[in-house]
């Protein structure tokens, strides 16, 4: 073992985030870690990383209690860690956002043309073609992560946790970063990995830890592993399932004709977009990364220009019609970037979840209006139709477990009353109990006659949820097809560009 745990605990108010933990971490494995969203994950990770201090209990590394009062202190010690919800700097470039707090000086100056020489060697590792002069602000969030990765890198690091580093990763990169992380064990690293994706824990695993509840579960060699046992360790007694029951289907609520918009270089963000969406209808899409998911949702909902094309709400154009507006007319966006455009971090969970409900109503009267009491049980309602692991909705919004954060957005989309709701990657980041939450609430919205258009990487989840799967690459729409004619096979081959 290097690291090795004693009844560690984390109190937070009103919250057991760590309860008496002992967990093992093998030295020069790759160690999993699997539970479900607020299990006490990525708190367990901050304790190792020194970004937090337990309330009590020992941390041993090779064997000997250690003070991991810092992060500078646990560098020192080795260990570093790729955080679940980016650390970057949008407004600096990519090379000085990977060197930042750990810069290489020459004479008093930092040493640009070595940090330039090793960005380069860095990035090209990990198979991302960016100029290391590049804003990180421009870049997708895939590609943020990567970045991210990046950093951890060139920290002389002895063990590396990484907390959800995939969540944004389309599959190829995936492979690569599974490429890097064998060349680090290669090279005596140790690894904790956390993620919510099961194959992907089955694929890169040495040995399996499972928390639930904020206590250790069990602990396992991943290929005495399986699949079902995992999941029974994860969520206990309550197993949750979801079929799948098709809304009766009304008219057609929103129509897209030819959205068109151009990359400032010249290709198409979107080319010629055409569907319609019916009442109670549920439309996945799916694609890989860049294939134009995320800009035609914000296409959709005015939060991008496009160059041609209409988009019609209940027979009305939206041409003229800005984002609020468009807000206001019914339509409502989850946005794949939770940290960046779907929470605003200074505030508690509450006001968070009524944000977007606040502005379009009551912010326009007297603020006296606001009657608090109504805001209250709306917010205590989409809590507990999300089952959202809550202890108090005062508290800011970044006490939440990542998943837990997601959820609130999900709430605040449906605080507003929409008739259209777009999702962009909704289940990024939630567990596999949660997911099965999240398809039932998308269920239930058709049920209320809702239009919803959900976008997802995962070809099953697209599969079980979907009425109709749209398949985009390239900025095109390249198959529309009913549940029944949707294989594995086709949504694939169209979901590949043709260069
Ligand atoms: N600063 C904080 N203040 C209050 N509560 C907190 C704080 N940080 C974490 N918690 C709580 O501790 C619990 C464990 O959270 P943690 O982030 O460790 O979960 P996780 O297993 O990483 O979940 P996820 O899969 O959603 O990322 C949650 O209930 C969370 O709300
Ligand atoms: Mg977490």
């Amino acid at each position: 073992m290097i690291i090795e745990t004693r009844n560690v605990s984390r109190v937070y108010p009103g919250v057991t985030a760590l309860d008496q933990v002992n967990y093992c971490v093998y030295r020069n494995k790759v160690n999993v870690l699997i539970g479900e969203n607020g299990a006490g994950k990525s708190t367990m990770m901050k304790l190792l990383a020194g970004v937090e201090t337990p309330s009590s209990g020992q941390i041993l590394l090779d064997g000997v209690p250690v003070n991991l009062g810092s992060t500078q202190q646990a560098e020192k010690h080795g260990i570093s860690i790729i955080f679940q919800e980016l650390n970057l700097f949008p407004n600096m470039n990519v090379m000085d956002n990977i060197f930042i707090g750990n810069e290489f000086f020459q004479r008093g100056r930092i040493n640009e043309k070595y940090q330039y020489q090793l960005a380069k060697a860095l990035l090209e590792r990990l198979e991302l073609d960016v100029d290391p002069y590049a804003s990180l602000g421009e870049l997708g969030i895939g590609h943020q992560q990567l970045v991210e990765i990046a950093r951890a890198l060139s920290k002389d690091t002895r063990v590396l946790i990484m907390d959800e580093p995939t969540s944004a990763l389309s599959q190829s990169e995936v492979k690569v970063l599974f490429n890097v992380i064998a060349a680090l064990k290669r090279r005596g690293v140790t690894i904790i990995y956390i993620s919510h994706r099961l194959e992907e824990l089955m694929e890169i695993g040495d040995h399996i830890t499972i928390f639930r509840d904020g206590r250790f579960i069990s602990e396992r060699e991943v290929r005495d592993a399986s699949v079902p046992w995992i999941i029974e360790q994860m969520v206990g007694d309550k197993k949750k399932h979801f079929d799948y029951h098709p809304a009766p289907q009304g008219e057609t609520v929103l129509s897209v004709e030819g959205l068109t918009a151009l990359h400032q270089n010249g290709g198409y963000k979107l080319n010629d977009v055409s569907f319609n969406l019916r009442k109670g209808e549920v439309v996945g899409i799916y694609g890989l990364l860049g294939a134009g998911r995320t800009e035609l949702f914000k296409g959709m909902i005015g939060l991008m220009s496009c160059q041609s094309g209409t988009v019609t709400l209940k027979g009305q154009s939206l041409a003229k019609a800005n984002f609020q507006q468009r807000l206001k007319k019914g339509l409502a966006l989850v946005p794949e970037d939770r940290q960046g455009e779907g929470v605003v971090q200074l505030m508690s969970i509450k006001t968070n979840m009524t944000l977007s409900d606040l502005s379009l109503r009551a912010f326009h009267r007297a603020l006296a209006l606001l009657r608090p009491q109504k805001e209250d049980s709306r917010v205590n309602d989409m809590i507990q139709r999300l089952a959202i692991k809550v202890s108090d909705p005062e508290l800011p919004i970044t006490s939440l477990s990542g998943g837990n954060q997601q959820k609130v957005v999900l709430g605040k989309a449906l605080m507003t009353g929409p008739e259209v709701v777009l999702l962009d990657e909704p289940t990024r980041g939630i567990d596999v109990g949660a997911k099965t939450d999240v398809y039932h609430l998308i269920g239930s919205m058709a049920h209320q006659g809702l239009a919803v258009m959900f976008s997802s990487s995962e070809l099953e989840e697209v599969m079980a949820l979907a009425d109709r799967i749209l398949v985009m690459a390239d900025g095109r729409i390249t198959a529309d097809l009913p549940r029944a004619e949707a294989t594995r096979e086709i949504l694939i081959a169209a979901s590949t560009p043709h260069d």
